[in-house]
């Protein structure tokens, strides 16, 4: 068979693959109520580099902000070992099956940062995880409350340019491709999140952000479906930018504040939450939630600074990240009020952290946390 066959029969296999996926989205089950569940399970995922180091202390601080509801068998943690780098590529999976079978059998995950290979095929372990949980938003907020930003990141999550990123089609010496997939319910699942969150917020600004004058299938029937939705929506108003344009506007600060929730796909998504987390102070400062119907999964939105570890710097490592995660994972489970005081004590905690010798540990960060929480 030659090149062009190959390529065009594994361009079936996925065009088939996506039909289908689209379809099961279609009779999705309706989204788990963590209001009347007898136990939440949280699964933590330690991740790599500095992963372990950031998500072990946090969980020192969840164990102490939870401890009644632990002794009473309403939440349970449960640590998931095995998500490193090592096993991943002895195993050669981005994420094992028994680990994937031991994140179903939790309600909730809070995962440090897993490295992905560059080049190769091994997919990214959030990828992997996003896609095999069905966690279809990506819920970023970023807030400089002294400007008035409080915007709020939704991101589509399992498919854009994502997920078919490691399956482009290749003729040797000569091109390749990559497919970028924008599914019908797929993308009313996620303006559906992002206005209802406007609305439950009185917010009255939505920006749809794509780049749907180049990408014309795509993000032309993104931004077409996010107007179907907006008209739902009444006092909302549903603006149309250009991605490239909106990353300009963020770093314009007589005009960013206005902003208020933003829905766009994967890619820019992906690019504009880390503009915008370093305008709040870093990608270190910043949570995110990935969620879906079943299951959801909070993480730190850095990296496994892998330097810091090579440096002897990892006992700096600063946990903020991870712990916006698990504020944003007390609100999903509906612990609100554990959400604020895990919130409070980090906005008051006099310790800085800067990464290196001059400011807190990890360890002493949360100790302080740990104290006020008491
Ligand atoms: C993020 C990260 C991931 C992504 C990487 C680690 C695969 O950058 O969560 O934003 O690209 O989505
Ligand atoms: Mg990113």
């Amino acid at each position: 068979m030659n090149a062009i066959d190959r390529a065009v029969d594994q361009f079936r296999t996925l065009l088939e693959e996506q039909i289908a996926r689209a379809a099961r989205m279609k009779d999705a089950a309706p989204a788990k109520d963590f209001t009347n569940l007898p136990t939440v399970t949280i699964g933590v995922i330690d991740g790599d580099g500095i992963g372990p180091i950031i998500t072990g202390h946090s969980t020192r601080v969840l164990e102490a902000l939870l401890k009644d509801e632990i002794a009473a068998g309403k939440i349970a943690l449960k640590k998931i070992e095995g998500l490193t780098i090592e096993n991943r590529l002895a195993q050669g999976k981005a994420v094992p099956d028994d680990i994937l079978a031991a994140c179903k059998a939790c309600d909730v995950l809070l995962k440090g940062p897993t490295e992905t290979p560059k080049g190769g095929t091994m997919e990214s372990a959030n990828v992997t995880l996003r896609r095999e949980l069905d966690l279809f938003a990506n819920v970023r907020p970023v807030k400089v409350p002294e400007e008035g930003i409080d915007w709020t990141f939704f991101r589509e999550n399992t498919e854009g340019e994502y997920v078919l990123g490691s399956r482009g089609v290749e003729i040797p010496d000569t091109l390749c491709m990559d497919f970028k997939v924008t599914t019908r319910p797929g993308t009313y699942r996620i303006a559906r999140a992002a206005f209802e969150y406007a609305k439950k917020n009185g917010k009255n600004n939505v920006a749809i952000v794509t780049k749907a004058n180049i990408m014309k299938k795509t993000d032309g029937v993104f931004s077409e479906i996010c107007h179907d939705v907006a008209k739902d929506y009444p006092g909302i108003t549903a603006e149309d930018w250009y991605i490239d344009i909106m990353t300009a506007k963020l770093v314009n600060r007589e005009q960013r504040g206005r902003f208020q929730v933003f829905v766009l796909p994967n890619l820019y998504g992906d690019i504009i939450t880390d503009e915008a987390a370093q305008i709040q102070g870093g990608v270190g400062t910043a949570g995110s939630a990935n969620v879906g119907d079943q299951y959801a999964m909070f993480e730190a939105i850095h990296g496994s600074a892998p330097r810091m570890i090579e440096t002897g710097r990892g006992a700096y490592a600063n946990p903020a990240s991870i712990l916006r995660a698990a504020e944003m994972l007390l609100r999903h489970i509906a612990l609100p009020e554990k959400a604020d005081a895990l919130a409070k004590a980090m906005d008051s905690c006099p310790l800085t952290i800067t990464g290196g010798g001059d400011g807190a540990t990890c360890a002493e960060y949360c100790d302080a946390l740990i104290k006020a929480l008491a």
